[in-house]
């Protein structure tokens, strides 16, 4: 839906993108972390954000619960709540990698229409989904919010994996498997792709 009747006009920077790249010493791009609620989504974002300031490379980490105590504050958790939660932060991750940033987005976005949208909002290759890999029975177990628990008892519905569906990624440039990767060994496993793509800061 669009409804600014055509009376918006896109508004020119005087930078570039590339201006941008080129300040910052690397490639933007958006890493886009989904799986399961438990799987380790966020984790390993923080723990790449952390990598990637040891590198002196700029990343912004945008979290599904962070996000939705702002800018998702009006949105809920059915289908097309999540829906508009994914458009709105796959908006903000393009105006991140605009911005010279590698976005780390962390959300369980569990619809494949939903991501697919996403990546085609940018250039082949600057999207790259890492399927957080884990399975249902480890995510409960780890339940570290306590989530799965209220899922089961009935007080939460629409929860994702209990009474609400997740599409397993098609065909991710990443899968990162936590039951068997240790934070670190993922972390590796992340840089080595973006090694690989040129990603990396040249020191
Ligand atoms: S998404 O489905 O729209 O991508 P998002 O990643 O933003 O979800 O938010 C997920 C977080 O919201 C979870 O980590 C969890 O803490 C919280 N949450 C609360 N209710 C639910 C629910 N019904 N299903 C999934 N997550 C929920």
């Amino acid at each position: 839906m669009n409804l600014n009747s055509g009376n918006v006009t896109w508004q020119h920077s005087k930078l570039t993108r590339q201006d941008r790249q080129r300040r910052n010493g690397h490639p933007s791009c958006v890493l886009w972390f989904t799986g399961l609620p438990g799987s380790g989504k966020s984790t390993l974002a923080f723990a790449l954000e952390k990598e990637l300031e040891s590198r002196k490379m700029a990343s912004y980490v945008l979290d599904g619960d962070n996000i939705r105590h702002g800018l998702g504050r009006d949105l809920g958790f059915s289908e097309a709540d999540r829906a508009e939660n994914i458009r709105r932060v796959g908006e903000v991750s393009k105006l991140f990698v605009d911005a010279g940033l590698i976005a780390l987005s962390a959300f369980i976005s569990p619809s494949e229409a939903d991501r697919r949208k996403v990546r085609e909002l940018f250039p082949n290759g600057d999207f790259i989904e890492v399927y957080v890999k884990c399975s249902l029975k480890e995510c409960e177990k780890r339940d570290p919010k306590g989530l799965y628990k209220k899922a089961r008892e009935g007080r939460i519905t629409s929860f994702t994996g209990i009474d609400a569906g997740y599409d397993v990624p098609v065909n991710p440039e990443l899968v990162l498997d936590t039951e068997s990767l240790s934070v670190d060994e993922a972390v590796a496993v992340l840089i080595g792709y973006l090694d690989k793509r040129g990603g990396l800061r040249a020191e």
